[in-house]
């Protein structure tokens, strides 16, 4: 009979966890909504919505960021290719591939980590508060410079 309360517990404790995972706070000034998955052709990112990556309002206090990381750099992100620039309180969506082979897009001192995988798209939705500066590094070994390919999120 015990079983069955321990197991209940045990059950709501797992949800309990992922759900912070998934909705908890990622970060000083972050707020995690979402994250999902999806694929993409990377041989033709030209013909899809990567082909002119950057930031994108799509409503009232919603945006959408694509970004395509490659050795050695994100686009956008990386200082040459313009930094990330986001309004403050807003809801940003990230779409995030790779050129190239796998790198990572890890927003430094938050929970806000993913893979960049050439062929795969990750999606994260998040909540920025108020005005800050991010750092972006990528944390897989993708190469020569891989511990130069870096950018920045620039909330104002
Ligand atoms: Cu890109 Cu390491």
């Amino acid at each position: 009979r015990f079983e069955k309360v321990w197991l209940a517990l045990a059950l709501v404790f797992i949800l309990g966890l992922i759900s912070s995972i998934v909705y908890g706070a990622v970060g000083p000034g972050i707020e995690m909504i979402d994250a999902e998955g999806g694929t993409v052709d990377p041989q033709n990112l030209d013909e899809t919505e990567f082909a002119d990556p950057g930031v994108e309002q799509v409503g009232e206090n919603e945006y959408e960021v694509y970004v395509v990381a490659k050795q050695f750099s994100f686009d956008p992100g990386t200082p040459a290719n313009g930094v990330i620039r986001v309004p403050a309180n807003s809801e940003v969506t990230f779409y995030v591939t790779s050129s190239d082979v796998v790198h990572g897009f890890e927003v430094v001192g938050t929970n806000l980590n993913t893979m960049a995988i050439p062929g795969q798209v990750s999606k994260m939705t998040v909540e920025f508060g108020d005005p800050a500066t991010y750092g972006i590094v990528c944390n897989e070994y993708c190469g020569a410079a891989h511990h130069a390919m870096e950018g920045r999120i620039v909330v104002v």
